[in-house]
């Protein structure tokens, strides 16, 4: 009786957590979609070569990954980025939790 309670403690302090991460991320999959970013960047081969994001999760820290999407130009000035066309700076009136999602997002891609 006691393993179960343990267990159950465990579980119920354990799982919300990676349960709220994977939504975030999958709701950041979708806005990626919705927010057509792969008219300049690709993932697993679909989209614009322009700017590959396979590996962008163990390249840039979600801190980095958060400027590139609410401030290009400043992202792109620290990384000598001259690709074009550049970044739109749209996204910086995105909803701050659509934000946070699409880091989620993009932090899985390792
Ligand atoms: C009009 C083209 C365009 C669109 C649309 C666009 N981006 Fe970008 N993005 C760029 C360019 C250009 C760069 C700089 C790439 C480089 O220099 O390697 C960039 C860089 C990035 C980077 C850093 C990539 C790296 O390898 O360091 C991230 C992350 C990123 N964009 C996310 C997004 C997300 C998320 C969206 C959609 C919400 C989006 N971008 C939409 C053009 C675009």
């Amino acid at each position: 009786m006691r393993t179960v309670m343990g267990l159950m403690l465990m579980a119920g302090l354990t799982l919300p957590a990676t349960t709220a991460a994977a939504q975030d991320a999958a709701r950041g999959e979708q806005l990626y979609a919705t927010q057509k970013c792969s008219m300049c960047h690709q993932i697993a081969g679909k989209g614009n070569k322009l700017s590959l994001l396979d590996d962008v999760g163990a390249r840039l820290t979600k801190e980095q990954v958060h400027e590139w999407i609410v401030d290009p130009v400043a992202a792109a000035a620290k990384a000598t980025s001259t690709k074009k066309p550049m970044m739109p700076k749209t996204y910086a009136k995105l909803p701050p939790a659509d934000v946070d999602a699409l880091v989620a997002y993009l932090m899985t891609l390792k």
